[in-house]
């Protein structure tokens, strides 16, 4: 089975081809920072707009370089939300179109799960059930997951994202967007020490987390120090709130081990590809013996392969979406 996979939600306008939801033939992503780092965010009038005028190309140049037509497609995959909906029907109106033309199946594919899909294409791959970790700029959410269509959420941010705190503490020390990558390259080599930080909700019980008070006192921190701040000063700071984060995730999903008696676990998302969090969390596995998987780096951040992953599987299932589906902004719980 050959699908296509569309995403366009925030600022990535990508489409992806896959065979037998586990090759991928081809991924190809038009990133759109260049457009938003002014602003240091992604503004969603600017997004729509540039996905209208990307989104043909780039569902072209992944069917030529995964050397076949559109007649060979026996399906197509779009994500429906969550995100901002104006860039989502962008994609999801040409999805339908594309699919209608064909005379093909079609099915929208909730975003956050097909991060989580994108583990999928580990090597080994993931396999069902495990806790899925879905750690990026607009979520922090664990999840029981049964099934790509099968999962219930254990654990969320109760105000912002890891990723969206990584954007914000670098917009504030001026390393630009996103702030992540930015981030790590920055703190490459300093002293995760240095700084001591808060861990909010740490050992209080729940499977929930909170990062605004992190950020905060981060940048109170800040505040106290001369002007400018002098650059191993600021590496410090950046290593140092970079640690509290990894910190926060890694203990978070070793409490959901312990709750739920599951020990097969799934890291996924933009922050994913972060090598601190990759390494704390795979030596704690290794001495808890857990089962660990992150998402390949190249699928962590928003890519059309991991959609084509996940719709897939639930055309595989026999699942398809009808050509009225619409687009949705906030996580869903039940959609398939
Ligand atoms: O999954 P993604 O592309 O989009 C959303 O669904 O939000 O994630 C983007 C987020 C941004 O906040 C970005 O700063 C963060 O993921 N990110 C990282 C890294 N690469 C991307 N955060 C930490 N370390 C990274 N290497
Ligand atoms: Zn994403």
């Amino acid at each position: 089975m050959i699908v296509l996979g569309i995403e366009s939600s925030c600022d990535d306008t990508s489409a992806a081809v896959v065979a037998d939801g586990r090759k991928v033939l081809s991924c190809v992503t038009f990133g759109q920072e260049a457009f938003h780092r002014k602003f240091s965010g992604v503004v969603p009038e600017i997004a729509s707009r540039r996905h209208m005028e990307a989104i043909e190309p780039t569902v072209r140049s992944a069917l030529e370089e995964a050397g076949i037509s559109a007649k060979d497609l026996d399906g197509l995959a779009v994500t429906s939300g969550p995100g901002l909906v104006g860039s989502i029907l962008v994609g999801l109106a040409f999805g339908k179109a594309l699919a209608f033309s064909l005379g093909i199946p079609f099915v929208g594919v909730d975003h956050v799960r097909a991060h989580l899909a994108a583990a999928l294409l580990a090597d080994p791959p993931a396999e069902f059930p495990f806790i899925g970790l879905a750690v990026s700029g607009g979520h922090t959410h664990l999840f029981l997951v049964k099934d790509i269509d099968d999962l219930g959420l254990i654990g969320r941010t109760l105000d912002d994202a890891a990723g969206e705190c990584f954007d914000k503490i670098a917009k504030a020390l001026g390393l630009g967007y996103p702030g992540g990558p930015a981030i790590e390259r920055f703190a490459e080599g300093a002293d995760s020490k240095a700084f001591k930080l808060p861990k909010p909700k740490l050992h209080d019980g729940t499977l929930d987390f909170s990062f605004s008070g992190l950020k905060t006192a981060t940048l109170n921190q800040m505040k106290n120090l001369p002007r400018p701040i002098p650059e191993p000063t600021a590496k410090n700071l950046a290593a140092s709130f970079q640690q509290a984060i990894v910190d926060v995730l890694v203990s978070k999903l070793l409490d959901a081990v312990k709750k739920t008696a599951l020990n097969r676990v799934v890291v996924a998302g933009g922050v994913a590809a972060n090598r601190t969090l990759y390494l704390n969390m795979a030596a704690a596995a290794k001495k808890a013996d857990i089962n660990l998987f992150f998402a390949p780096t190249a699928y962590c951040t928003d890519n059309a392969a991991m959609v084509a992953v996940a719709g897939s599987r639930l055309l595989e299932k026999g699942k398809t979406s009808d050509l009225g589906l619409n687009s949705y902004a906030n996580l869903q719980q039940n959609t398939p």
